[in-house]
């Protein structure tokens, strides 16, 4: 018997670092890896749904299949993003860099052209999250971010969900003491807003990170599919 599959859902998720040039060949970065939204975007496409994954530069290599959109800067990923646009499910699982340095000269810096200390100035970059979360005309329905955190995950998260107005926060603990970051396994506190109770809180067993996104892309599915 033939029976109608769903229409995939369009999943927007990003993933990595973003580098800020500081001139043509050097830039300001961190040390995120990029497993935690490349390992999300292989389990929405084993899932079957329609991953659109923006990446910064990482050493991944992308699921066979997904569709990448590769940048470098956060203004980047900041316009890619605003392309995919609309998607059903926003998952923002980029460390993006919050600032970029303001005057970027078309010629390397020389050190005999600079006595003395260099200056440069740092401005904010856009947050995407809050941005696609607050959307005046494609806000998805479900808006995910995540937190990093090493104390008060609670508080922290809780203002994040305020402040951007998004629908999840994923936090994890990246306390040195914990052996999460870079390491094999994760533990989550997921944070969920409720039209009518406000918000609740749901901590994670700890586990392998290829399971994790398994089990957070089908928890991700059922509580939109509950949404409709
Ligand atoms: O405010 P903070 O950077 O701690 O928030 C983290 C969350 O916000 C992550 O989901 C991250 O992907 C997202 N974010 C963003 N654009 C920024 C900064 C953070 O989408 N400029």
């Amino acid at each position: 018997l033939l029976r109608s599959l769903p229409a995939p859902l369009r999943i927007l998720i990003t993933a990595g670092p973003t580098h800020e040039p500081i001139d043509p060949i050097r830039f300001i970065s961190n040390h995120s890896s990029g497993q935690q939204g490349y390992t999300l975007a292989k389990a929405f496409h084993d899932l079957g749904q329609q991953v659109i994954l923006v990446s910064g530069p990482t050493a991944l290599h992308p699921p066979p299949q997904v569709e990448v959109i590769d940048v470098e800067t956060a203004l980047e990923m900041h316009e890619a993003c605003m392309e995919v646009l609309p998607v059903d499910i926003a998952i923002m699982a980029a460390a993006v860099s919050d600032w970029r340095v303001q005057f970027v000269p078309d010629q390397k810096m020389k050190k005999s052209q600079h006595q003395g200390p260099l200056q440069l100035t740092l401005i904010q970059n856009p947050d995407i999250l809050a941005e696609i979360a607050q959307h005046s005309q494609y806000r998805p329905k479900l808006v995910i971010g995540f937190a990093a955190e090493t104390e008060n995950i609670e508080d922290n998260a809780l203002q994040k969900l305020k402040k951007k107005k998004c629908d999840w926060i994923i936090a994890n603990d990246v306390s040195a003491s914990t052996g999460i970051m870079g390491g094999e396994e994760n533990q989550l506190q997921v944070f969920t807003t409720h039209s009518k109770e406000g918000w609740s809180q749901k901590k994670w067993p700890r586990m392998k990170k290829q399971l994790l996104a398994s089990y957070l892309a089908q928890s991700i599915l059922e509580y939109y599919n509950n949404l409709l």
